[in-house]
């Protein structure tokens, strides 16, 4: 079959499911996965032949979309601060936001640095790391620093520690549950994107996400959104430094809520800042 034949039966199957640019998108990432060719590939050469053998792949992948399986989850990897993640059931799939609030982290360590205050062995812990992409991302960016990423599910923790295998980096990993354990170290910085999508806010989601991705990591109840807020701030409140760093991902619908939460435990210069998409999404305190 002809490249662009494959693409029409993409499209016949899937354009009344997804939007057309999403199908096209779908469609470069697996000819690049599958077939090692460039995106623009099917541009310069429509009429490229697919063996039997790589249609097979293809027409998998495609049944797998119509059932809205995730893309990252049928390749089994996601792409996040130009690096690749391994994914699959246990972690969540790297957000786009996520990114902002670790380059927030970066470009804050890099203030410090240009202030000459010494960075150098800097403790960061990332509290829900899920696949490790805030801590595997922090660790490539700031060589200097320990970076410690904590978990309660040991399938997470298993992808977390690949991920760091995958791309070359050092981090020690905890298995804790957040909620219960205690910490006995002390940070420079923390920094979690706890759960927080109130079972209330399920009917906004996509069925590619509750159909697929973990619950455990998305889900709080709409009588507590803010319990790991809560117990997050309590938690670095004792084991920051003074002057050290609590950085969040936070529910665009919770900013205000959450920002309160950090004047009442005395942080300082508190900023909640909006992610690419206009919402209220990332926020900093200084002890
Ligand atoms: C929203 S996900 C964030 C994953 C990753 N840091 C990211 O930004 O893509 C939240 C993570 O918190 C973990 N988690 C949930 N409850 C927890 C608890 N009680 N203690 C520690 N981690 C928990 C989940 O397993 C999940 O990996």
């Amino acid at each position: 079959m002809l490249l662009r034949e494959v693409k029409n039966i993409f499209h016949t199957e899937l354009d009344p499911l997804y939007p057309k640019e999403e199908v096209n998108s779908f469609f470069s990432i697996l000819i690049e996965h599958y077939l090692n060719l460039e995106r623009f590939a099917l541009a310069l050469q429509p009429d490229l032949i697919v063996s039997k053998e790589n249609e097979t792949p293809l027409f998998g992948a495609l049944s797998r979309l119509k059932l809205k399986e995730p893309i990252q989850h049928i390749i089994g990897t996601s792409h996040f601060m130009e690096m690749d993640f391994k994914v699959t059931k246990d972690v969540l799939i790297p957000r786009p936001e996520t990114e902002e609030l670790v380059r927030w982290i970066i470009e804050e360590v890099h203030g410090l640095e240009s202030e000459e205050q010494n960075t150098k062995g800097l403790r960061i812990l990332d509290i829900g790391t899920g696949s490790g992409c805030i801590a595997i991302s922090l660790a490539k960016h700031l060589n200097n620093a320990k970076i410690y990423a904590l978990d309660i599910s040991a399938d997470a923790l298993k992808i977390a520690n690949e991920n760091a295998v995958l791309n070359d980096v050092e981090i020690i990993f905890l298995e804790k549950n957040i909620l219960e354990d205690k910490l006995d170290k002390e940070f420079d910085i923390i920094v979690s994107n706890p759960p927080y999508v109130r079972e209330l806010e399920k009917k906004e989601m996509h069925a590619n996400v509750l159909d697929y991705e973990p619950s455990q990591a998305l889900f709080v109840s709409n009588q507590d959104p803010l319990v790991f807020y809560r117990r997050i701030t309590s938690i670095a409140s004792n084991q920051l430094i003074k002057g050290g760093y609590l950085f969040f991902e936070v529910n665009q619908y919770l900013g205000k809520e959450t920002e309160q939460l950090l004047k009442a435990n005395k942080f300082s210069e508190i900023e909640l800042r909006k992610d690419m998409f206009g919402n209220d999404r990332m926020l900093k305190g200084k002890l």
